[in-house]
Order: C-alpha cells, then structure tokens, then sequence
C-alpha cells in the first residue's frame, strides 16, 4: 500500500482479486472484518496497522510498535552510522526492524529515547503545534543563578534560525544542576542556550516526555516497549 491511509474497496481490490465496484456486496455479506468488526462502509478508512480479514484470509496484520530506551553517551541517535554505534545497534535484531527515532538526543547526551514503526505517531510528537514539553537534567560547568531562570523563560534569539525559543522553565537543583523544560528541540538548543552564560553542559539527562517519565528499572542501553497506555497518553502535558 503506497498511502499510509486507504478507502476500503481501494483496499480490498488491491489486494485480492475483488473487483472495487463488487466490494459494497462482499460487505453487505459480513464478510469483511477491521480490527475484528465486521465492516459496513466502503469509505472505512484502512491505516498502516488496521487488521483486516476477509472471510478467514488476513490480508494485513501489521503491529505498531513502541520502546522507550535509555540511551547511553557516546551512541548516535540515528538508524545508521559509518563511524558509531547507533541506539539501533543497541536493540536485538527482531526488535529493530522498521523503527525509526522519534526526538533525537546528541552523542553524549542520556536518557529517554522513543523508537516506533508508527510515523504518524512520531510526526505527532514532534510538530511544534503539539507543544509537547521534553524535561531534561542538566549538570554545568560553572554554578548557575536565578538570572539563567528569567533568560530561558523570556526565550533567546538564535540568528541562525532567526528565531527567538519558546518560553523554557528552568529550576536550580543545585549550584551546578538545574532542570530545564522545553517545548521545541532546536539543534543543541540546551547547550547553546547555557552557552548565552558561557557555561558549558557537561551532562545533559532527558527523563520525561509529555507525560511518559523514564523507566528508573532501564539501565543505560536497556529498552522496553511501551503500554498501550503510555503510548496513547503520552501526549499529556507534565504540569509547569
Ligand atoms: N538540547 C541539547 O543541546 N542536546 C540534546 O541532546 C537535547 C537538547
């Protein structure tokens, strides 16, 4: 299927023998399930992971599938790499067929990672209209203070894109600490907006996304694949 969407009788005659005008009486016969329910409409719109059956002949039963992992330093977040290992290489072959990263972290960055074959799931997390805010822990080189707090929540100019950042909360854990929350993922964005202070990121930790918060039982590398629920809610917002 090219579309990741398809009418039904488009569907159907794509892949059997059945004629799309013959598909409305193959359906008034009940014989046609998506997701276990018969069909009634041949405007029934078939996704990339609707299971559909007719009569006892599946014609797709593909699973959408989502992991969290806590990505070690020094791994690229890509799905291939000449030099580096990938967080790809990091999940055993069955697992990482057709995944694909959704928010990538640097190099030496750690932490919550979302790997999915589900690409409108993906383009949902990261469209900047979903405003989805990402949390990081943030170790400094230099020890932080209360004007770093109104710099990230006014937003800086950035002349290379030409934009100003979106207001970010940051909270002083410690002298060296802070947690920071934001809403886009410009190139670097944390270490260029610590950068403004001259105060090198030293470590950077993502522990939450929306409302799905780092599994504390992964160590770095490991992964697993997310609830149904997590994977559903995960659009909630974490209260500012
Ligand atoms: N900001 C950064 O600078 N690096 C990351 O990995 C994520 C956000």
């Amino acid at each position: 299927m090219e579309s990741k969407y398809a009418r039904l009788d488009r569907f159907i005659s794509m892949r059997t023998d059945i004629k799309r005008r013959d598909v409305r009486r193959v359906l008034a016969q009940g014989r046609i399930r998506v997701d276990g329910i018969p069909a009634c409409s041949i405007n029934q719109r078939i996704g990339e992971f609707s299971h559909v059956a007719i009569d006892e002949q599946v014609l797709q039963a593909k699973l959408a599938r989502y992991f969290m992992m806590n990505k070690p330093c020094c791994v690229v977040s890509a799905t291939k790499d000449e030099r580096h290992k990938t967080v790809l290489d990091l999940l055993g072959a069955a697992d990482r067929a057709g995944l694909h990263i959704a928010g990538r972290l640097d190099f030496n960055s750690t932490g919550l990672l979302l790997l999915t074959n589900d690409g409108r799931w993906s383009r949902q997390l990261s469209t900047p209209e979903a405003n989805i805010c990402k949390s990081y822990r943030v170790t400094l080189e230099k020890p932080i203070c209360e004007d770093y707090v109104d710099a990230f929540a006014q937003g800086m100019f950035f002349p290379f894109e030409g934009i100003t950042t979106k207001p970010a909360k940051l909270s002083i854990i410690s002298d060296y600490v802070a947690e920071v929350s934001l809403v886009e993922g410009r190139y670097h964005q944390i270490k260029r907006m610590f950068g403004r202070f001259r105060n090198r990121v030293l470590e950077l930790h993502r522990f939450a996304i929306g409302g799905l918060v780092l599994d504390p039982s992964l160590a770095l590398g490991q992964s697993r694949e997310l609830t149904e629920w997590e994977a559903s809610n995960i659009r909630e917002k974490i209260q500012w």
